[in-house]
């Protein structure tokens, strides 16, 4: 199943702070824009899936984060919530060109999206 993706360039690397996150403006809702310690980057929808909490001000630690309102610990690269908590938030494909940071912007599903098990 192909899918059309459209490649943006939303920055340099070194505008996301390392274990920290940026967040880029969508019609259709903030993405948050994560860098690990060891330089790997993510995108999600910056909407935890308990209650919309902002993971962009979330604390980064291996290839999660910590959602600031209730500490719920989200899988940047599936967007599913880990432990016993349940639900995810969408995921947007990433690439890095020359030190840029490209988001591979398609539309996505309302609500919390699918998530991407398995
Ligand atoms: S809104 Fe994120 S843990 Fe509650």
């Amino acid at each position: 199943m192909d899918q059309i993706i459209t490649w943006t360039d939303v920055g340099p690397l070194a505008d996301i702070p390392a274990q920290g996150a940026r967040t880029v403006a969508h019609p259709q809702g903030r993405i948050a824009v994560f860098r690990t310690v060891d330089d790997q980057v993510f995108a999600l929808r910056d909407a935890c899936p308990h209650k919309g909490g902002p993971l962009s001000e979330g604390i980064v630690h291996g290839r999660s984060v910590t959602c600031p309102l209730h500490n719920w610990v989200i899988d940047l690269g599936s967007g599913a919530a880990q432990g016993p908590d349940e639900g995810c938030t969408g995921t947007i494909p990433v690439r890095i060109e020359d030190g840029r940071v490209f988001l591979g912007l398609v539309p996505w599903a309302g609500g919390g999206g699918g998530c991407a098990h398995g």
